[in-house]
């Protein structure tokens, strides 16, 4: 069974903006933004070096890139660019009304 979370409304989330959302009893905010019309969710934490992507991620269409090294992650897929080691999880995301909830595991 999945444990999911309200992360936040819909109407707090915008297509091309990265926002991040504290949930209570997680270490990190959970990530939330909209590409193309599609609502993706992943940890405020970069892979690379446990920095905060509220702070560091930048987001380019379906990339995000964490400044502090410049590593580029596809959001479709997890995959970094530049060292294929690292991965960028992504939450499942489900929709209750306007509500926003993702599966943190
Ligand atoms: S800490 Fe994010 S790319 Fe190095």
């Amino acid at each position: 069974m999945p444990l999911r979370v309200r992360v936040c409304d819909r109407d707090q989330i915008a297509d091309g903006e990265l926002r991040g959302f504290a949930v209570h009893g997680v270490t990190w905010p959970v990530m939330v933004t909209i590409v193309d019309g599609a609502i993706i969710a992943f940890p405020g934490v970069c892979p690379h070096d446990d920095v905060s992507l509220v702070d560091y991620g930048e987001l380019d269409g379906m990339e995000v890139t964490c400044r502090v090294h410049g590593y580029r992650f596809d959001l479709a897929t997890g995959k970094c660019e530049h060292v294929p080691a690292l991965h960028l999880r992504r939450y499942k995301v489900t929709e209750v009304g306007r509500e926003i909830w993702v599966d943190l595991l």
